[in-house]
């Protein structure tokens, strides 16, 4: 039996059928890698076997009753994820993944608007999808790609941002980091960088599962996000652009259900969001990301949140009883300025030993550079050790990585 600090924590957990699964040692789970990708509750999995079962047929094409309840499922689903993001339901295109949305804005925006002599600004925090993009598309222009820098924690040192920012045309960051769980200062860079000229690219990913996200109120120009690690289904994610941009902007890429109107020679292009959307969409994992999204509002983002700082502060204080044996954490370590994400080393164990001990105690985490090769080379890690928080997680799992961790310091003769 799992315990709980509270029956509303109790009732989440009750939700996720995988964590009252054993692993096959026979243990509880304990899954502390949600930073990768969150389990589902019952409700999402539900989702799924409904649409397949019930109503499976593609959607704005066909005139039927099952084919009209596929299309009306799908576009709700697009107008609560609007809703969520406090955005409009054109401005919300349905994507792979946050990658995708990436490349989708460093395709049909980023060839189109950036030239020689022109910047683009990132920083030293990021995943290897809001980077590689940015370098593909600085060689393919001739414009130069910058960082904003972090310091030895991974905390953004904004000194120099006003110079970074001159002749920039884009700043492209994530809002949390998935390494280290900072929280970027949004609120300082995204005004500074309009003032400068620059439209600013937002990397969700990390961010919308763990926190509320207004995207008026934060002023992005584009937000991108990933289902899967907000109990939703992998294989769908969303761009959000604003309307303008997006209006002005080509399609990334061309067939059918994004054209109005296609001849032999030419074709003209259908209507916000549809244009960015070709081909037979994700409908089965569309309609169960709007599940989710129903399911985080029936909890309350603001709890999210708070839950995720609460089970963050006490897992640094616990894990503080582990620096004496040779326990090193990285990053911020104020719960307030971390989203649910501590990387740690334990004295020289390589962390793919320690994740594969913790697995025999039924602990999930990740292990390596968790796709942010440069900034582990820049502050000179060659792997971590990630343990990821999420609204399921108890005290009680936490306890388990602590125990797990005493094991592994006995067993390496720590
Ligand atoms: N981006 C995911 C992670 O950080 C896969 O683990």
């Amino acid at each position: 039996m799992i315990a709980a600090s509270s029956s509303k924590l109790e009732k989440i957990v009750a939700d996720f059928p995988i964590l009252h699964e054993p692993t096959s040692r026979g243990k509880r789970l304990v899954f502390l890698d949600s930073a990768a990708t969150s389990q589902k509750p019952q409700a999402v999995i539900d989702s799924l076997v409904e649409y397949y079962s019930k109503y499976n047929a593609n959607i704005h094409r066909g005139v039927y009753e099952l084919a009209a309840r596929a299309t009306e499922a799908f576009e709700a689903a697009r107008d609560k994820v609007a809703g969520f993001l406090n955005a409009q339901p054109q401005e919300i295109i349905w994507t792979r993944n946050t990658t995708e949305a990436i490349n989708l804005v460093s395709y049909a925006w980023g060839l189109n608007n950036i030239k020689a002599g022109d910047a683009i600004l990132t920083t030293q925090l990021e995943h290897h999808s809001n980077l590689v993009p940015w370098q593909l598309l600085a060689e393919k222009t001739g414009a130069e790609l910058r960082f904003i820098p972090v310091d030895d924690r991974g905390v953004h040192v904004l000194d120099n941002l006003d110079d970074l920012l001159k002749g920039c045309k884009l700043v492209a960051l994530s809002h949390v980091s998935n390494t280290l769980g900072t929280i970027a200062p949004l609120e300082i860079i995204i005004p500074r960088a309009h003032a400068a000229g620059a439209i600013v690219l937002v990397d969700g990913a990390q961010a919308a599962p763990n926190m509320p996200v207004d995207v008026q109120a934060l002023d992005a120009d584009f937000y991108a996000i990933s289902a899967h690690k907000m109990c939703g289904p992998t294989g769908i994610g969303v761009l959000y652009g604003k309307r303008a941009l997006l209006e002005a902007m080509p399609p990334f890429l061309t067939g059918g259900d994004m054209i109005r109107k296609v001849e032999y020679a030419k074709s003209t292009f259908n209507d916000l969001p549809w244009k960015f959307e070709a081909g037979t969409s994700n409908i089965a994992d569309a309609i169960a990301f709007g599940v989710a999204i129903d399911y985080l509002e029936g909890i309350g983002m603001e709890w999210v949140r708070e839950h995720e700082h609460s089970i963050m502060r006490y897992a640094f204080e616990r894990l503080q009883t582990l620096v004496p044996r040779g326990l090193t954490i990285y990053g911020p370590q104020d719960a307030d300025k971390v989203a649910d994400v501590i990387s740690f080393n334990f004295a020289d164990i390589h962390p793919h030993d320690l994740a594969s001990l913790l697995d025999t105690e039924g602990v999930c985490v990740r292990a390596g550079h968790h796709c942010t090769m440069p900034l582990m080379e820049k502050m000179g890690w060659p792997a971590t050790t990630r343990a990821s928080f999420y609204i399921y997680n108890t005290e009680e799992d936490v306890e388990a990585l602590v125990a797990g961790l005493e094991k592994a310091a006995t067993v390496f003769k720590l």
